[in-house]
């Protein structure tokens, strides 16, 4: 049976990092050819699995038994392979599937880029342009349309996901009234607006993303009566007066988009409004591993950056915004409960 201890020896151990790619990219394999969706809850053997994925036995021994070594899949004495708790989250049918984000984190334009670490460690700025000669997201929507399909899959499946979790969390019995910006699809208001049966909201997104908002809160929808959708740039405008402004992982651009952002909120929000800041933080996190590698990610392709408890609070308080509370939305997230001073 394959073994999933750790290496404890430092020199071992510092090999097995370097071969991360690896491990990322037969993640990636797996997730594409997907193997983990005609595996079923019985051992089964490479042969029989490559016959249902049409590949080649030999190989994908091989990078199954890679993966078993992380404790993605399981190899028995016969070498039969088997789901872990991992393995399943690459299936595409299961109950918080993260088969999209596994692609997301692994596109083509991240192997360019990674190499390049050095370069933004030097400057401090996004390698994007100079690799692919345009910005990160004009590159995706005009050059990349898989990659870009990839992106909204798997930020649609994040954001339900993180969305359920601050709906959960988040006490907004004392508001008429809530406006979600850059709130993607709409997930979070969603949620709220089925929690709070006489809360009404506003999704502020930019315009593509917008006509794609979730179809319970678009016209006919069974929310539309209490949501409006409203096209902007929240660095532009915040055209919204509400009792709660929420900006959840919006905020890890450069600094001077969320101070724009952050004071368009303030001009906009009446005295006494409460804005809740959702982010991961590089500083308070049960799974600082992956938030630091998200945050170097940023830096490359977008020159933003996820925040620590002491950046967010300054930005916010530089704002005029008094912060309340700090507090756990989930394994990973952090809400910044604020109110607009005055
Ligand atoms: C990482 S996503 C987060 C989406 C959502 N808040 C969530 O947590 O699932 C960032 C969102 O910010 C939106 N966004 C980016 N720039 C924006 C801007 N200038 N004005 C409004 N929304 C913006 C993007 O369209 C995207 O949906």
């Amino acid at each position: 049976m394959t073994t999933t201890a750790p290496t404890e020896h430092p020199s071992m151990r510092l090999r097995e990092l370097v071969f991360g790619a690896a491990c990322a990219a037969a993640v990636r394999a797996a997730a594409r050819l997907g193997v983990a969706d005609v595996l079923g809850e019985t051992p089964a053997s490479a042969e029989e699995l490559a016959a249902a994925v049409g590949v080649e036995p030999r190989a994908l021994t091989r990078l199954l038994r890679a993966l078993s070594c992380y404790g993605i899949f399981t190899e028995d004495e016969e070498g039969r392979f088997g789901h872990t708790e991992m393995s399943r989250l690459l299936r595409e049918d299961t109950p918080n599937s993260m088969r999209y984000i596994a692609l997301w984190c692994t596109e083509p334009w991240t192997w360019q880029a990674w190499p390049c670490l050095d370069d933004a460690v030097r400057s401090g700025r996004s390698v994007f342009k100079d690799l692919y000669g345009k910005e990160f997201f004009e590159y995706l929507h005009d050059e990349a349309s898989d990659s870009a399909r990839v992106f909204n899959l798997a930020m649609t499946h994040s954001s339900r996901q993180s969305a359920q979790d601050f709906a959960r969390a988040t006490d907004l019995s004392g508001a008429s009234t809530v406006v979600d910006i850059g709130g993607g699809q709409g997930h979070v208001l969603a949620e709220l607006l089925e929690k709070y049966p006489r809360l009404e909201g506003t999704l502020l997104e930019l315009p593509g993303v917008v006509r794609n908002a979730d179809p319970r809160l678009r016209e006919g929808g069974e929310l539309s009566a209490r949501a409006r959708l409203v096209a902007g740039d929240c660095r532009s405008a915040v055209p919204v007066k509400a009792d709660a402004y929420i900006i959840k992982n919006v905020l890890e651009w450069d600094d001077d988009s969320t101070r724009r952002t952050l004071r368009n909120v303030v001009e906009a929000a009446p005295p006494g409004a409460r804005v809740l800041v959702v982010e991961n933080l590089v500083d308070d996190s049960p799974s600082m591993r992956f938030t630091t590698a998200m945050d170097l990610m940023l830096l490359l392709n977008v020159g933003g950056a996820k925040h620590s408890t002491g950046s967010m609070t300054s930005l916010m308080t530089e704002a005029g915004l008094e912060i309340t509370e700090i507090r756990p939305v989930n394994a990973y997230l952090h809400v910044f409960d604020s109110r607009v001073a005055g």
